[in-house]
């Protein structure tokens, strides 16, 4: 672009938040970079969960042409949990690509994150290419699950539970709130549903059904599972519906057994599938027959470091961080983050020690959560050890008792 040109459609572009009254303008052009309308029903929906106040628009003489978005939202750890803010509505309009306004946008959006006080940024990407360079590491991993009926079977069935309800899922709220609150914190990667969030999780829109029924949800003692039905007939006319699971939480092995076994036979299906299990479900170990569930990894959720010594000091580690861990963090992004931290279980502080490891912030995010090793890391070329043992002693400090796994998109 010739200078003038370019003076020209600077001083046309602004940088600010959406207000309320302009959040429909906001999510118009949000969904229209994901060749999407916004319909009625969206629109309200975005009424309810949206911050304007934490969103950011680029406006092209007035017009908006780029958005982004916060939700303020609680992200267990392991060990404990974080402030976060979960980034969304990320679009910049096909008019105005590659001239660099989401990374402006990035930038001062992480900026203000940090000067809320919150560590952690996190988000759902829609393609793999956008985020590493913005310092965001694939810090969650899930797995797609499709069980045949009437192959895959419960192993050890439970008895006849007569608590098994089944209806429609919002008439099961606040059962299914008490399992979610005691789960939750025992998994990193979980979010908390304060304010509009259970509802959101139960957002259930017509158009997004394809071919689906209406949200159900069947609860027992101890675990829920939301589902919908696909009914279908194949070409021989037999039954081929599908049960597709949106989420299963059970506190105990005999409530995932009864949720598992109540999933798999339903009546005229033939398949039960789950776009966004936990990568460690105990699914096929559960099955008399274990083939008869197909497991495939997925990518979950993108973790962004934006404040070292306060993401890494809300976490526990395993016992081979004692008695401390040397990281040599680079950030070109976000410099504020840069240098070495001494990592130990009463927190995380600056240091000028001889460093263990040295990483980008990146692929700190990835390993956060205690999904993602190290070790892993290294072997990909990212981490380095600069002292003989650092390396199988932090992968192992940071690696976390459970597979994270986030079940919910936003
Ligand atoms: C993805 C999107 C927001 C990028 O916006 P943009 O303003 O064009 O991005 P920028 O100009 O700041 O690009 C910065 C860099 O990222 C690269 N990049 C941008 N989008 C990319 C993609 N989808 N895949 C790989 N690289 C990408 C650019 O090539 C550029 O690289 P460079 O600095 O080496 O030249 C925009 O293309 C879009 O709205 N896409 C559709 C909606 C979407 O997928 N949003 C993300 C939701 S999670």
């Amino acid at each position: 672009m010739p200078w003038s040109s370019a003076l020209r459609y600077a001083a046309r572009m602004q940088l600010r938040p959406a207000t309320r009254e302009e959040f429909d303008a906001f999510s118009r052009v949000a969904l229209s970079a994901f060749h999407r309308e916004l319909s009625d029903v969206a629109r309200e929906r975005y009424q309810r969960i949206g911050e304007p106040e934490r969103s950011l628009a680029w406006f092209d003489d007035g017009r908006i042409v780029a958005t982004t978005g916060a939700f303020t939202r609680r992200l267990t750890v392991p060990g404990g949990e974080v402030a976060c803010a979960a980034v969304t509505a990320v679009a910049v309009a096909p008019t105005h690509r590659r001239r660099g306004l989401l990374t402006a946008m990035t930038r001062r959006q992480l900026a203000d994150v940090r000067d809320r006080g919150e560590p952690v940024a996190i988000l759902w990407a829609s393609e793999g290419g956008i985020y590493g360079r913005f310092g965001y590491g694939i810090a969650t991993r899930a797995a797609h699950l499709v069980a045949g009926r009437p192959a895959a079977r419960v192993a050890a069935p439970p008895e006849p539970d007569e608590l098994l309800r089944a209806g429609p899922a919002g008439e099961h709220v606040e059962a299914m709130r008490l399992v979610h609150d005691r789960v939750r914190l025992t998994r990193a990667g979980m979010l908390d549903r304060r304010g509009p969030w259970w509802q959101d999780n139960l957002h259930d829109p017509e158009a997004d059904r394809d071919g689906g029924q209406p949200l159900q949800a069947v609860v027992v003692g101890g675990g829920y599972a939301l589902y919908s039905v696909k009914p279908q007939f194949d070409a021989d006319d037999l039954p081929s519906g599908e049960v597709r699971v949106r989420e299963l939480i059970a506190r105990t092995p005999a409530a995932r057994a009864t949720l598992w076994s109540f999933l798999l036979d339903q009546d005229l299906t033939a398949s039960t599938t789950w776009d966004l299990a936990p990568l460690d479900d105990p699914l096929p170990l559960m099955l008399s027959d274990p083939r008869a569930v197909r497991v495939s990894e997925v990518e979950g959720l993108w973790a962004r470091i934006i404040d070292v010594g306060g993401a890494l000091a809300a976490r526990e580690y395993g016992s081979q961080l004692d008695p401390e861990l040397v990281l040599e963090v680079t950030d070109a992004f976000c410099p504020w983050n840069e240098g070495r931290w001494r990592v130990t279980r009463e927190g995380c502080a600056r240091t000028d020690a001889a460093p263990d490891l040295a990483l980008g912030v990146a692929d700190l995010g990835a390993a956060y959560l205690g999904g993602t090793t190290l070790v892993e890391l290294a072997d990909a070329g990212r981490v380095r050890e600069l002292r003989p043992g650092g390396l199988a002693r932090g992968s192992a400090a940071f690696r976390g008792e459970v597979e994270p796994w986030c079940p919910e998109t936003f």
